[in-house]
């Protein structure tokens, strides 16, 4: 037996109990005639004494141990001399009697303490290294937990985990397949699923009712802090549904969780429209931790956000505002006191290219109520009294104006700015929850890359029914039975109602623009089954990465992931991607053909 305790477990009370403890050595405190040592395993940290009339062969052996060596160690529990208040074992320390080196380690290449000196890569690189740090490993078990407390919310919904194959043909989500060549079949590629979509519905043709799985899903996407290209989904599919019954098992099983993991009551989900997100935050997963919302100050364009056009609150006069065909602002509570640096910084912010606003009008309420503008010289002090007015902006507060030519851009502009100054104003508390649903998503969304209209959601998102007739006259504004699960301005999950209609399918196919056969050849499979009965279903996937993470009030999903890839797709650790042999290649029939850069 290699221990009969774990590190993490005694206390005053197992005073007097000879236990065997085995883990990794955290430190070791030489004090001349006593030796002190911290062994750490996955529990926790226990104290090993070394006393002064310990026999001297123990000692020295003590004394030569090195960090992350693995070590056994028997002896009596003791009450603690001096005690440690900040570990749960800190009352007691183990009188050691036999020390046994299991294994020594190289020193390793980063500290392995709350506050690790490794930085991302030298961690990722050494990641078991890094996971023996407790705060990672928390994360973790809190994973850990989260997928079982969903096996049991969903259980006992009557949903059956089923498994759905890795190796398929491409499914259209909207990002690049990951492919896999075929031996058997030379010259043919699997795809990895970016999700199990058609599977999953596949499995409501078959009668299964309620499906889920915990799958990985695969996309060749550029990555960013909530993206990996595998990632996690919680994947739910039911039969018999309408949009409602969907919302509330799902809503049902986002509070178990709250409630179960965070110990949060949180109150029913407020539902906003699309449109309105887009209008008043700018994002289709506004954080609605805090107010702070848009206003429209001018619009002259009608568009999915916003069918109502605004006139301009500005008289002409100001080139920039003039030409613009919105014009848009928010008013931050409090924060006249920013400085012209401050609204310097402000403006570079807006202007950084991933954000491409042209600059930047501020609005100062002063303590007197008047207004003082960076456009002054423009707008006389009534007009200035106007936007106060429509901002509803008190006595010390700012306003912040951006304006184009593209309500749009402008919105998300915008929304970067709100979401700037929410974190800065520490409105944005990461142990605070705002969730919400996003319901009435446009079904489509016009690509200017393809210049043809791309499924917002996939195409076998079914459009609301009273939108059908528009699918021949307008089908830009016809809106689809698809919600968004939001929190904290995070889209942890999304899903949809289905078309279980073949002759439906076929036409959302057409407006894509597939041809009759290259659907037939993509989604065959799919239109085929449907024509052997299928009944009305819908469903939806969490990202299961990103909604443990924002339990762990982490910022990035690669903190709750076992092996995570870096920004480049790499796994430093595994060092894949990597090259494979000739022999491979030949198998395969495959040969290469790299461009070489210029
Ligand atoms: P969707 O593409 O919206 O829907 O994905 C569902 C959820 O998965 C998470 N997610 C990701 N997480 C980490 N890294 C990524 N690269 C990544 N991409 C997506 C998000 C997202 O909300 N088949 C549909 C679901 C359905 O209609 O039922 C689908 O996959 O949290």
């Amino acid at each position: 037996m290699y221990r009969n305790k774990t590190c993490g477990e005694l206390r005053l009370s197992n005073v007097g109990e000879k236990v065997t403890l085995a883990g990794w050595v955290q430190s070791v405190h030489n004090l001349g005639a006593l030796t002190f040592v911290d062994l750490r395993d996955r529990y926790g940290i226990t104290q090993l004494a070394f006393n002064e009339d310990a026999a001297e062969e123990l000692k020295q052996t003590a004394q030569k141990l090195g960090r992350e060596y693995v070590v056994q160690a028997t002896g009596l529990v003791a009450e603690r001399y001096s005690k440690n208040k900040n570990l749960p074992t800190g009352e007691i320390e183990i009188i050691v009697e036999t020390l046994n080196i299991v294994n020594e380690s190289l020193t390793p290449p980063f500290t392995i303490e709350e506050n690790s000196d490794g930085g991302d890569d030298l961690r990722m690189k050494y990641r078991y290294l890094d996971l023996r740090r407790p705060v990672v490993r928390k994360n973790l078990e809190l994973r850990h937990k989260f997928a079982f407390e969903v096996r049991r919310y969903l259980d006992s919904q009557g949903f059956l985990e089923i498994e759905t194959p890795i190796l398929v043909n491409s499914t259209p989500e909207g990002a690049r397949d990951f492919v896999v060549p075929s031996r058997m079949n030379p010259g043919q590629f699997y795809a990895l699923p970016q999700s199990p979509q058609t599977l999953k519905q596949l499995c409501m043709v078959a009668g299964l009712d309620r499906y889920f799985q915990i799958c990985k899903c695969f996309r060749d996407e550029d990555l960013r802090a909530d993206r990996q290209p595998e990632f996690t989904q919680i994947d739910c599919e039911m039969s018999f549904v309408e949009q409602e019954d969907i919302l509330q098992m799902f809503e049902g099983m986002s509070r178990h969780l709250f409630k179960t993991l965070k110990g949060i009551d949180i109150p029913e989900l407020p539902r906003m429209t699309w449109a309105d997100a887009m209008k008043f935050y700018g994002s289709d997963k506004p954080d609605t931790r805090f107010g702070m919302k848009i206003t429209e100050l001018k619009n002259t364009q009608k568009d999915n956000a916003s069918q109502e056009l605004v006139e301009s609150i500005f008289p002409e006069c100001f080139q920039v505002f003039d030409n613009a065909a919105y014009i848009g602002a928010i008013c931050c509570e409090g924060q006249a006191v920013y400085t012209r640096k401050q609204i310097d910084q402000l403006t570079d912010f807006v202007k950084r290219p991933q954000i491409g606003a042209k600059g930047l009008v501020y609005a100062r309420v002063e303590e007197d109520g008047n207004v003082k503008s960076s456009v002054d010289k423009f707008y006389q002090q009534d007009i200035l009294q106007v936007l106060k007015e429509k901002m509803g902006a008190k006595a010390g507060d700012l306003i912040l104006i951006l304006s184009g030519d593209d309500a749009m851009k402008v919105r998300k502009q915008l929304c970067e700015l709100r979401l700037e100054m929410g974190s800065r104003m520490g409105l944005r508390p990461k142990d605070k929850f705002s969730c919400l649903w996003i319901v009435d998503f446009p079904m489509y969304e016009w690509s200017d890359e393809e210049q043809r209209l791309m499924a917002m959601h996939h195409p076998f998102t079914s459009p609301k029914p009273e939108d059908i007739p528009l699918l021949d006259s307008d089908p830009a504004s016809v809106r689809a039975n698809a919600y968004d699960m939001v929190v904290n301005g995070v889209e942890v999950g999304g899903g949809s109602i289905r078309i279980h209609d073949a002759k439906l399918q076929q036409k959302i196919f057409e407006i894509l623009g597939f041809t009759p056969e290259q659907a037939q050849q993509k989604f065959g499979f799919l239109m085929n089954a449907f024509k052997y009965g299928a009944p009305p279903h819908g469903g939806l996937a969490y990202g299961l990465d990103r909604f443990v993470s924002l339990f762990a009030e982490l910022d990035s999903i690669r903190d709750v992931i076992a092996f995570p890839k870096n920004n480049s797709g790499r796994d430093v650790m595994l060092d894949a991607p990597g090259v494979i042999d000739q022999v491979q290649l030949d198998e395969l029939q495959i040969a290469l053909n790299l461009k070489t850069d210029e």
